[in-house]
């Protein structure tokens, strides 16, 4: 489905939703990057120390030589890390944001001129055909991706990469104290809140919609039940929203809702995996127990 297809359908929702895949375009992914390094934002810090401090024991998981698939590539922050250790024979980085893809690949053949990199710019919440590989494949899954998709679609994504490599490397956040979780979510600069209206500007520009960005609000909480921050974008008055020949009616209150970001503990993620035909091995995590990363093999 196309983005208007996607929009269209999930504002006739009874609670209006849209896909986070489509927050990044260019403008998105530089919101991202800027999320990453606010001091709210724990899960990059996090990841990129438990990274370097077991680097040794999660290149030896890896092996090196490998090819290296990372799927939700971004910036390919943590991957310089695993790059510089596995010295991969190719690089396969995946990313549905075209311009992050295009920003990750020149700045690796700088730092890395020896490394054969592919660029994949697909969408990994359907199948994906990756280039026929060349030696012993590895899937790199970092950034608590997975949890921005519904425990059916991590089942489904996993049984996809289960397919395409006999190892996997999962980066998963962890379930912990809710202040935490609200504040990563709810930064005092509001780069988060910009990134979640992105989605609007983004509808307005590329399906000419007229949504009003002051009449919106970002709003992000923990649903402790389903182990999940939710992000919302709530209407602040009675409007109502232009899309082509569509129109979208809103309540003051109503919200659309824009992500999920699940937070698995070790043996529920373990779980998950377990049920998509991974056998769960390591798991590593940063000093601090915030954050983790899973070896399935
Ligand atoms: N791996 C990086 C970036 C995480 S942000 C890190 O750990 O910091 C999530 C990334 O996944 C973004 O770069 C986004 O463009 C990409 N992404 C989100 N949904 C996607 C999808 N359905 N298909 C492909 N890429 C997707
Ligand atoms: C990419 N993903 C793991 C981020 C997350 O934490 O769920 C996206 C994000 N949304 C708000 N802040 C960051």
């Amino acid at each position: 489905m196309s983005l208007r297809e996607d929009v269209i359908a999930g504002l006739s929702l009874p609670q209006k939703t849209l896909p986070p895949k489509y927050f990044y375009d260019g403008a998105g992914s530089r919101l991202f990057e800027r999320i990453c390094r606010l001091p709210e934002y724990y899960l990059t810090r996090a990841e990129l120390s438990l990274t370097r401090a077991h680097l040794a024991s999660i290149a030896r998981f890896a092996g090196k030589g490998c090819e290296l698939v990372e799927y939700g590539s971004g910036e390919s922050l943590k991957t310089r890390l695993l790059i510089r250790a596995l010295r991969p024979s190719a690089y396969l980085p995946v990313d549905i944001s075209e311009s992050a893809l295009r920003a990750a690949q020149r700045r690796l053949a700088r730092e890395f001129p020896w490394l054969h990199i592919v660029t994949v710019n697909g969408d990994f919440s359907r199948p994906i055909e990756l280039p026929a590989s060349r030696s012993r494949r590895v899937v790199y899954f970092p950034g608590s991706t997975i949890g921005n998709l519904t425990p059916e679609e991590a089942h489904a994504f996993l049984s996809m990469t289960r397919g395409q490599a006999t190892r996997m490397l999962v980066g998963v956040d962890l379930r912990k104290d809710a202040n935490v979780l609200h504040a990563a979510y709810n930064d005092s600069r509001g780069v988060t809140a910009a990134f979640n209206l992105n989605l609007l500007a983004r509808i307005n520009r590329e399906l000419g919609a007229d949504f009003d960005l002051d009449r919106f609000a970002h709003y992000a909480f923990y649903n402790a039940p389903l182990g999940r921050i939710e992000m919302h974008l709530v209407s602040l008055a009675r409007q109502s929203v232009r899309i082509g020949r569509h129109r979208f009616a809103f309540d003051a209150g109503e919200s659309i809702h824009t992500e999920n970001s699940y937070k698995y503990s070790i043996e529920g993620f373990r779980a998950l995996a377990m049920r998509a035909g991974f056998a769960p091995n390591k798991v590593w995590l940063d000093r601090r127990g915030l954050f983790a990363l899973h070896a399935l093999n």
